[in-house]
């Protein structure tokens, strides 16, 4: 059995010229990236070049790539539809940003309307980050209740609410059903901590118990209906907190940044059939350019309008809608709207996901592949992930040792991160990739 030590060695000596690069980055960029989520130590891979669904890296090893930018390119890189909107936008418009509206943006929303499972209007962001912070500015000034409640383990962007209990430690996070509010983010305000109830996923009865004893203070939860790509989501649940929050008179919110389709078509929502009142999205409907979105009941929308009757939740952003997000956010859109395409590229996953599956049951690895469509995650601990908590029964050594193994023979997956998979991969990348999953298992087994 090779350990991580092992796979590490081999890393080190495949890719010499991204820990090169790796400190001279870090001469002029705090640790060497410009956003947390790249980082990984020893060092992480500098890549120069994508097509489709393979990547190389600086030492010109060749990638089949499970990570597709956390998410975003589910149509692959530099997909031809969204390639051609990019130049024509740009040929055709004349600009990158126009500083006022334009007919684009009404197009772009219109469609995005169209795919949603909720109804309404929507508000775009330059990122996710940025749409979650909107939508609990949207739910403070609906309910005129400063506190909002979040769940233990769920992310929703880098701002300290998005951030607070995202990984919280086993020494501070307190007791499992009146779970602790613990700062993710250095600096946060103690009225922040106080403003942010913490909730236990999948626990329908604690949430019940917390949010009526915080119910004078509290006006809006956020959740991620699938949270992570790998937590097992009960159904019952994410109804029991529909109806809960209706019964509050608390706004609640999905956040489908991640899972927006690709949980599946209508993302998680879509998936469990339970509808919010304010849904974030982002990565994928960017077509791979800077996006997020808040969209859901008008009422709520309606708030941040500078004609709003009571005066306006203030939301603005100088590239908000700029042309080339949309022009490729259009482009992706379409494609996601053609069920030829997208019912064979959610079987292939399905499929993929079976076989790494039965792979891992042959070498006996005690794991198990999950999540909800095209990503999931190769969870190291055959008891399913349903609160955070549950993350402590993954077997570390046996997870890093796995992470290096798939870095070091071609597999790009960002260490401790779900897979993603994208129209590019072919059934070939699916036949390749299981291949080296087996000489993978066999080695770490
Ligand atoms: C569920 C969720 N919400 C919010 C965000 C933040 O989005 P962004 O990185 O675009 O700011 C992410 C990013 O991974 C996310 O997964």
């Amino acid at each position: 059995m090779k350990s991580s030590v092992e796979f590490k060695q081999l890393y080190a000596s495949k890719t010499p010229a991204s820990r090169e690069l790796s400190e001279r980055a870090q001469q002029v960029l705090p640790a060497g990236v410009v956003a947390n989520v790249k980082y990984f130590a020893p060092y992480p891979l500098f890549m120069q070049r994508a097509s489709g669904s393979h990547l190389w890296d600086a030492d010109a090893n060749e990638y089949i790539d499970y990570c597709l930018a956390f998410g975003p390119l589910i149509l692959g890189h530099g997909h031809p539809a969204v390639v051609h909107a990019v130049q024509e936008s740009l040929a055709a418009m004349g600009t990158t940003v126009f500083g006022t509206p334009n007919e684009l943006e009404i197009r772009y929303a219109e469609k995005l309307m169209s795919m949603l499972p909720v109804s309404g209007k929507v508000r775009l962001t330059n990122s996710g980050s940025e749409a979650t912070y909107l939508a609990l500015q949207l739910g403070r000034a609906a309910t005129g209740k400063p506190a909002i409640a979040r769940f233990e383990g769920h992310y929703h962007g880098w701002h300290y609410e998005g951030v607070l209990s995202n990984t919280p430690s086993a020494t501070l996070y307190g007791d499992a059903r009146q779970p602790a509010s613990v700062a993710g983010s250095r600096g946060t305000p103690a009225s922040i901590l106080a403003d942010t109830l913490v909730l236990p996923f999948n626990d329908l009865e604690a949430c019940r118990t917390l949010l009526t004893a915080h119910r004078d203070r509290v006006g809006t939860v956020i959740v991620e209906p699938s949270p992570r790509g790998f937590y097992q989501t009960d159904p019952a649940f994410l109804e029991g907190l529909r109806r809960l929050t209706q019964e509050l008179g608390m706004v609640l919110v999905f956040d489908e940044v991640m899972s927006g389709f690709r949980a599946g078509p209508k993302g998680a929502s879509g998936v469990f059939g339970v509808q919010p009142d304010l849904m974030t999205l982002g990565k994928i409907i960017g077509g791979g350019f800077p996006i997020g979105a808040v969209a859901g009941r008008a009422d709520l929308l309606d708030l941040t309008s500078p004609l709003s009757p009571g005066g306006s939740v203030f939301h603005s952003g100088t590239f908000n809608g700029a042309v080339q997000v949309l022009a490729a956010g259009l482009a992706t859109l379409e494609v996601l709207s053609d069920e030829s395409q997208m019912v064979p590229f959610y079987d292939a996953t399905e499929h993929f996901k079976a076989d790494i599956q039965q792979l891992l049951r042959r070498h006996q690895i005690p794991g198990h592949v999950a999540g909800l469509g095209a990503n999931f995650g190769i969870i190291m601990s055959r008891t399913p992930i349903r609160n955070y908590r549950d993350l402590a029964n993954e077997d570390g050594a046996l997870r890093e040792a796995f992470d290096f193994a798939c870095l070091t023979e071609g597999i790009y997956v960002h260490p401790h991160k779900p897979f993603y998979t994208s129209l590019a991969h072919s059934l070939q990348d699916f036949e390749v990739t299981l291949e080296k999953l087996d000489h993978i298992f066999n080695a770490i087994s």
